[in-house]
């Protein structure tokens, strides 16, 4: 076991290489070349990335791909996904293609709203803290002021804050519990700063005024936004869906919509089916400089909303016409945090037009929609490991470092066979002899 280090953010960087190497790594000379070989050869673009976090050693490269043809709301959008798994981006593309002839994806945002707590817990009479709070409440919003201008000049700010009683499931807790309004900001440091800055009125004017201890526990937005909301939906004449894929879309539908209702009730189906949605909606938060640990959350947490784990997406199938849609909470931004600092979500971000906040939402939502059409599509059709596999067959091939020679002829010789691991190694082998 090694020893414990001190000091270790202060050393440099080739320090820090240095120590890792010496300390857990036995080909010493392939670990710093494989490190040193991730750095970027513009220094100012590096030193830009290492300086996004503590302790920086290297690049991790994620690929950037795009999605073309989506069709929103008759504006067509090339998308751009941050993913390493292989058949993400394709299934993107293909339901986009699907359904540009079939009208495209309807999207809207439903409400916009944050929200914010201070917790803290208080021993004293609820009534006066009731009307101590009313008295205060336009003191806490007068506080902030510094911090609320620029945002209130754009027509944004705090919307609300509302005394929140929880002594009934935690004694002697309650919430200052702030909604918000953060136009094109995520608005995670605006949130936070208003609610400390609240937290800190809020316990003095109390020292002053109130019988009894309040004591603030912590000051934080919350990532469940449950209005902060989007709706994505495609829908299409059940005759119109006929493709190469869906033969006969009278029994495709019923057992699209099945597989739907599957995910509805059943908690395990729910979680790979709402999995296959967040694959779009994660590459898509991550290409565009979101925060996706923050929307997967949320997401996760809405989709719990009714005391059980379900489904995100829905689907009806009345008087011949199939409709499909998403509901989701996205709390994103277009303007702060690494949106005008990482030079890859600038370009993001430039690709879809440089979009406001709720078009990023929509956007968003359409890519979760319409991965989880394609996954669905798949399941109930020809099952998801034809496709899967077809896209793997790059991963098996560079795992074993064919030649492009050796790539050609293998993705030939699978375009009439099976893919899978044991068969690709096969096939590699018998080439190779
Ligand atoms: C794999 O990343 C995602 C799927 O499992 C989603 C689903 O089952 O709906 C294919």
């Amino acid at each position: 076991m090694p020893n414990a280090i001190s000091g270790f953010s202060k050393l440099s960087k080739l320090d820090k290489i240095d120590w890792l190497i010496s300390t857990y790594f036995t080909d010493k000379d392939s670990a710093k070349q494989l490190i040193t070989q991730y750095w970027n050869s513009d220094e100012k673009l590096q030193k830009l990335h290492d300086e996004f976090i503590e302790n920086t050693i290297t690049n991790y490269y994620l690929p950037l791909g795009v999605a073309p043809n989506f069709l929103i709301n008759d504006a067509l959008y090339t998308i751009p996904m941050a993913i390493e798994e292989s058949s993400v981006v394709a299934a993107a593309s293909k339901a986009a293609k699907f359904w540009l002839d079939r009208g495209g994806f309807k999207a809207e945002v439903i409400a916009t709203e944050k929200i914010g707590q201070v917790h803290f817990t208080f021993d004293g009479n609820f009534t006066a803290l009731q009307s101590f709070f009313n008295k205060v409440k336009p003191k806490l919003i007068e506080s902030a002021s510094g911090i609320t201008k620029n945002m209130q000049r754009r027509g944004g700010g705090i919307l609300d804050i509302e005394l929140k009683n929880k002594t009934e499931d935690l004694a002697n807790y309650y919430q200052l519990h702030a909604t918000f309004e953060t136009l094109d900001a995520m608005g995670a440091n605006f949130i936070n700063s208003c609610l400390e800055q609240f937290a800190q009125t809020f316990k003095s004017e109390a020292e002053d005024t109130l019988d009894g201890n309040l004591d603030i526990v912590m000051s934080i937005l919350s990532n469940y936004v449950p209005n902060c909301l989007v709706k994505a939906e495609v829908s299409c004449p059940i005759a119109d869906l006929k493709s190469k894929d869906i033969e006969h879309p009278e029994i495709f539908v019923q057992k699209f919509k099945q597989a739907i209702n599957i995910a509805e009730i059943e908690p395990y189906r729910a979680v790979t089916h709402n999995k296959g949605i967040m694959n779009g909606i994660d590459a898509v938060v991550l290409a565009t400089g979101n925060d996706f640990r923050a929307v997967e959350a949320g997401v996760h947490a809405y989709a719990s909303r009714n005391g059980k784990y379900a489904s995100l997406t829905h689907c009806t199938i009345t008087d011949g016409m199939f409709k499909f849609w998403i509901e989701i909470p996205l709390a994103l931004g277009t303007i702060g945090g690494l949106t005008g600092l990482h030079p890859l979500v600038k370009f993001s971000l430039e690709l879809l037009e440089k979009p406001t906040a709720k078009a990023l939402m929509q956007v968003v939502a359409v890519a979760g929609l319409a991965q989880n059409f394609a996954a669905v599509k798949s399941l109930t059709t020809t099952g998801i490991q034809e496709g899967h596999m077809k896209m793997h067959l790059m991963n098996i091939l560079n795992q074993f470092e064919a030649t492009a020679i050796e790539k050609a002829e293998i993705v030939n010789h699978f375009k009439t066979n099976v893919v899978t691991h044991s068969a690709v190694v096969d096939a590699l082998k018998k080439l190779r002899n």
